[in-house]
């Protein structure tokens, strides 16, 4: 079964607070939203490979390190998965940026996609999927479904905030996909809201309604 790493930083918790206050507007949430996405980046980042490399500091010769070369990927779940990204390729700047978009079938409330855009070489790309609310799974389970069918091997993925059910189904379809959060809060809502959660994220980045 895949894990569930809720990455408690205390930047982390401090700027998501700002970003469930429904005071907050839509410039601060937009450059909240990519801080703590940033912050993210760093923990989910922990552990890339290095590797040793020489290098002449103007006081001495030295060994150092480098990141080996593993490379990644990062996908976007559009819309709201936007608002992640900037913050993201800020800390990893060799990062390619793929694109998935899903809309939800008004009958039969499945995700269905509309726009795939993707690296040509996913298949050895550590892929991080990106969308700030994980709800009842859908969308975060259609897009990964999407990856493997197209050739993904490794993937991760990465939301603000998350509903237990929504956890519980992402880890029944792909029990390999590690899931990092900076909350797991309490619940659905019967409008398919996360309690307490922060509202509609896309209208919140995008100042839609
Ligand atoms: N999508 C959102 O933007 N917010 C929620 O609470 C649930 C799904």
């Amino acid at each position: 079964m895949s894990k569930v790493h809720v990455l408690d930083h205390p930047l982390i918790q401090h700027k998501l607070t700002y970003i469930r206050d429904k005071e907050t507007g839509t410039k601060d949430f937009r450059e909240l939203v990519n801080e703590v996405a940033a912050l993210m980046a760093f923990e989910i980042t922990r552990d890339l490979p290095l590797e040793e490399v020489q290098v002449e500091s103007p006081v001495s010769k030295a060994t150092a390190k480098v990141l080996s070369g593993k490379k990644l990927g990062i996908v976007p779940i559009l819309r709201a998965g936007l608002g992640m990204v900037d913050g993201m390729i800020d800390l990893i700047p060799a990062a390619k940026v793929g694109h998935i978009g899903l809309y939800r079938d008004p009958e039969t409330l499945m995700p269905v996609e509309y726009y795939v855009k993707l690296p040509s070489d996913i298949e050895e790309r550590e892929l991080i999927v990106v969308d700030p609310m994980l709800a009842t799974g859908g969308s975060a389970i259609e897009a990964i479904n999407s990856l493997k069918k197209r050739g993904a091997k490794q993937i991760r993925l990465m939301c603000l905030v998350a509903a237990p059910e929504g956890v519980e189904e992402t880890q029944k379809a792909h029990p390999d996909v590690d899931i990092y959060l900076a909350a797991l809060d309490e619940k659905l809502n019967d409008k398919g809201y996360i309690v307490p959660g922060l509202g509609d994220a896309g209208d919140r980045l995008f100042g839609t309604k």
